[in-house]
């Protein structure tokens, strides 16, 4: 399919690279596509970034078929513009939308089609230390309709922004709050899709979370609240006694192409890695036998932050108040490998 550029004649002035924060500035272009039942994907285009037009009947706003992604694009230090592991995000787009009864993408189109997206607006991506361009594809049924039902129409889009950390104290260790009532996802439900309204459920938990003074909720699973599966927007890793462990793709989890890079690195620095999910209460037992070393989150936006402190009922678990070794080893590594400082030994980085 051809895609049609239209530029934008009125770029916007470009935020401070230091004041970035994360989600708040978009470019001067986005990428847009439709879908109509018996025609498919059709006029694909990277047009000025601006509001879209749709019905308020569209089924998007009824009943939430919408999914979405996250990946970024660096400018290395070679200045070559590289995507990371853009098709393992496409695929994971692919498998949402199959949850949600979407239809599903040509993955080398798209990636083609954010490659142009991305040179468009090249003069957007950010150089100062820790920041990226945020790339976010979404897609949302069009229909409109308010009958309860798989929607006939749709429309994929992507937007870019740059970011910095997501946490706003960068790499310093965050306080988070172990939620003991609310739950993410339970098995059968839509957890391991990156679909809006798991977000919008975990909203509630994590408002309260952040008026008790935690940065984010750490959730347990939903038929027993009793292992530890997903740090709100991310996947989370424990190491005790030298023993990395995170969460099984078991259905529930996003299943993170960050935790799959870590994952890898981790094996390739010949540590042992297992998948499975730790209970809270020998989390606590493992905290208080001092077998418990580090405790980090890692997702696209959160790429690998550490965690400094849980806190379960009325147990506050204090794992440290800076970066321990192997957490900052695996971010020197991922980002070493994004930014080409380190060979790219896994092929995981892409040039536009
Ligand atoms: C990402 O890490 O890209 C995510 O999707 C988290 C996001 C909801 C900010």
């Amino acid at each position: 399919m051809e895609i049609k550029t239209i530029i934008n004649e009125k770029p916007k002035p470009k935020p401070d690279q230091n004041e970035l924060g994360f989600g708040i500035y978009f470019t001067d272009h986005m990428f847009e596509m439709d879908y109509d039942e018996g025609e498919g994907w059709h006029d694909a285009r990277i047009i000025p970034y601006g509001p879209l037009s749709l019905e308020p009947s569209a089924l998007v706003f009824h009943y939430g078929q919408e999914t979405f992604e996250g990946l970024k694009a660096y400018k290395n230090l070679e200045g070559h513009t590289v995507l990371f592991r853009p098709k393992e995000n496409f695929i994971r787009m692919n498998n949402s939308n199959q949850r949600i009864c979407m239809p599903t993408l040509d993955v080398d189109f798209v990636i083609s089609a954010l490659k142009q997206l991305v040179a468009t607006d090249e003069s957007w991506i950010p150089t100062a230390d820790g920041t990226s361009l945020y790339v976010r594809p979404f897609m949302i049924a069009t229909e409109p309709s308010i009958g309860v039902k798989v929607s006939k129409s749709y429309k994929f889009v992507i937007i870019l922004s740059p970011v910095g950390a997501y946490y706003k104290d960068g790499l310093k260790p965050t306080k988070i709050l172990v939620e003991e009532n609310y739950i993410r996802a339970a098995n059968g439900g839509t957890g391991e899709a990156k679909y809006g309204g798991n977000y919008a459920g975990s909203l509630l938990p994590y408002q309260k979370a952040v008026a008790k003074g935690f940065s984010q909720v750490m959730f347990l699973d939903g038929a027993n609240k009793k292992f530890v599966e997903e740090v709100g927007t991310s996947n989370a890793f424990f190491i005790v006694d030298g023993v990395l462990y995170t969460s099984p793709l078991s259905g529930t989890i996003l299943p993170g192409v960050t935790r799959d890079s870590v994952i890898k690195i981790a094996r390739d620095e010949g540590w042992e890695v297992v998948e499975k999910a730790l209970a809270i209460d020998d989390i606590i037992l493992y905290a208080k036998q001092g077998k418990l070393d580090e405790v980090f989150a890692s997702g696209t936006a959160a790429v690998v932050s550490p965690i400094g402190q849980l806190a379960y009922r009325d147990e506050v678990i204090d794992i440290g108040d800076t970066i321990g070794p192997k957490t900052q080893l695996l971010y020197d590594k991922l980002t070493g490998i994004q930014l080409g400082k380190i060979e790219d030994k896994f092929n995981w980085v892409e040039r536009l």
